[in-house]
């Protein structure tokens, strides 16, 4: 019977549905209009208790500016805390820029289904992303590399728009040295220094030598990306279920109840925003 508030308390700190302080510890500007900032939670009980899997997001919210979907771009094994990597578009984006070390958000979550791990677990892995689409696929790269006996092949295609645009820069050159690993960058405008790719994401596809046969591919990028990708690797004999997507919609709540993401009879922030490309196609004009 003494333990019961104790029992209370921890139940209460590890409560989804409320946001929790959290304090900036270090800001990194990967892009002009991209930072990723590592978060601690202020309740150490909470900073202990929480955890994710790759793929899934928090709702960050900033005082006078309400509440933004964020991905968690690090990996649950990640040790010095929550890492978000956040694209500058508005009022809340824009704000957060603004913040540096030792500034505060509020964080609650985590959400969303996240990537299926079990099932990716065994096989070659194919990651195609597109702009700031690479933050939860970094997660999950990090997490494979973090098991790496458990896992097959990586290969990582990236699309940017130009060579400023790209993030993640010193995780993309460290992933590209890893023992049976790929990374191939590509970019829509290329600059006086760039001697790489020029193009879209799909021609990465057709040079990098993939065989549908036991990889698994996992996509997060714009709509007409995905899109594009998917049409490719369908031609390449992948099978539906193989193909792995994560779907952007606008969101308020997080938790199944405002209908503000809801997609055919399913809502974007609980039954996603990982889905596999059998899912997406049933759903009316996604891609
Ligand atoms: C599950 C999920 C995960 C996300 N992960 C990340 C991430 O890791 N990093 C990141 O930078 N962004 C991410 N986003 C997008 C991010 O939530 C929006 O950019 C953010 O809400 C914009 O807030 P704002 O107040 O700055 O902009 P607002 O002032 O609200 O809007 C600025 C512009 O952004 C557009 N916008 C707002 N929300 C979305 C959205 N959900 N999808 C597409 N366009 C939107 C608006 O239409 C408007 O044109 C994610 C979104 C979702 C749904
Ligand atoms: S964001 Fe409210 S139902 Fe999904």
């Amino acid at each position: 019977m003494e333990d019961r508030p104790q029992t209370l308390v921890r139940k209460m700190v590890a409560n989804i549905y409320q946001p929790h302080p959290a304090s900036i510890q270090a800001v990194k500007e990967e892009t002009g209009d991209i930072k990723t900032l590592t978060l601690v939670f202020k309740d150490q009980e909470i900073q202990g208790s929480f955890s994710f899997r790759p793929g899934q997001f928090v709702l960050v919210s900033v005082f006078n500016c309400g509440e933004a979907p964020i991905s968690i771009s690090s990996s649950p094994t990640f040790s010095e805390g929550l890492q978000l990597s956040i694209k500058e578009m508005g009022l809340l984006t824009g704000e957060i820029h603004r913040y540096t070390e030792g500034e505060e958000v509020g964080l609650r979550g985590p959400y969303g289904n996240g990537f299926p791990l079990d099932e990716l677990c065994g096989h070659n892995l194919l990651f195609v992303g597109g702009g700031i689409g690479l933050a939860p696929l970094r997660s999950l790269i990090e997490y494979v590399f973090s098991k790496r006996s458990e896992f097959g092949r990586v290969t990582v295609l990236y699309g940017a728009r130009t060579p400023r645009d790209i993030v993640f820069k010193d995780d993309l050159a460290a992933w590209d040295r890893e023992k049976d690993v790929r990374v191939m960058i590509t970019v829509d405008r290329g600059d006086s220094e760039w001697k790489g790719d020029i193009g879209p994401v799909t021609h990465l596809l057709k040079r990098a030598t993939i065989y549908p046969s036991n990889t698994k591919t996992i996509i997060c990028g714009p709509p007409v990306m995905i899109s594009y990708v998917v049409f490719d690797l369908l031609k390449m004999g992948f099978a539906e279920d193989e193909i792995i997507s994560t779907l952007e919609r606008h969101m308020k709540c997080g938790v199944g109840k405002c209908g503000h993401c809801s997609i055919g009879s399913k809502f974007t922030c609980m039954h996603g925003p990982v889905f596999t490309y059998r899912q997406i196609k049933e759903f009316p004009s996604v891609l």
